[in-house]
């Protein structure tokens, strides 16, 4: 009962926090219970050579793509892809190694150029090193800016909700193209109510 009357106090103080700061969205989205969490990655997919990081596993099944040569409908391909902090390459400059993209993407018209995109990405550095992030949503791969969504996470990352800004950052070969993922997101602040934390009583 009491816990009940404070939890219901704490709803109308966020509700009316909310009203008073209506405008201010990182205070309103703070009182709705969530966190904010902007990332940028930078994924390295590389489609050939020695060290290719994508491979095909479906290709040339479906029927033929009307503008895309030699692609057909339903080409699918895995991909355990190297993110890392900026668009360069690990060992030239300062970009370090940040996580792995690993999922599939799939042609997925026969008349548009459009590909749709279901990876997990891990963290093994930073605040997040061990999280993961899901990412799914449809690219449009010759538009500039493509929007995914951020369907979930684990570890510090567990509940993650929103969306991902693509774009093709840099095509250092015709086998090595580098995404950029900026990430907006928000994860749930840890309720002082849940089970988790119910066992320290
Ligand atoms: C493949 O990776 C190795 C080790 O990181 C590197 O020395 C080599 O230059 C890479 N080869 C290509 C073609 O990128
Ligand atoms: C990330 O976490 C793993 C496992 O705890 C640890 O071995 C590794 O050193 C960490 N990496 C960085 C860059 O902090």
């Amino acid at each position: 009962m009491a816990r009940t009357n404070k939890k219901l106090m704490l709803v109308v103080a966020a509700v009316a926090v909310g009203l008073l700061l209506a405008g201010g969205a990182d205070v309103a989205s703070a009182a709705c219970g969530r966190r904010r969490v902007h990332l940028r990655l930078y994924m390295h997919d590389v489609i050939g050579g020695p060290n290719r990081t994508a491979i095909r596993l479906i290709w040339g099944v479906g029927p033929p793509h009307e503008s895309m040569p030699g692609r057909t409908f339903g080409d699918t391909v895995a991909i355990d892809d190297l993110v890392t902090d900026g668009p360069g390459i690990v060992g030239h400059g300062d970009t370090r190694p940040i996580g792995r993209a690993q999922g599939t993407y799939m042609l997925t018209s026969k008349h548009e150029e459009v590909i749709v995109v279901s990876i997990t990405v891990v963290l093994t550095a930073g605040p997040y090193n061990g999280s993961t992030i899901v990412v799914a949503g449809r690219d449009r791969i010759y538009d500039e800016l493509r929007e995914l969504a951020v369907v979930g996470g684990t570890g510090e990352l567990r509940g993650a909700s929103g969306y991902v800004l693509w774009t093709t950052a840099k095509l250092w070969s015709d086998v090595h193209m580098v995404l950029e993922l900026d990430v907006h997101a928000s994860v749930p602040l840890p309720d002082d109510d849940d089970e988790d934390s119910s066992s320290d009583e």
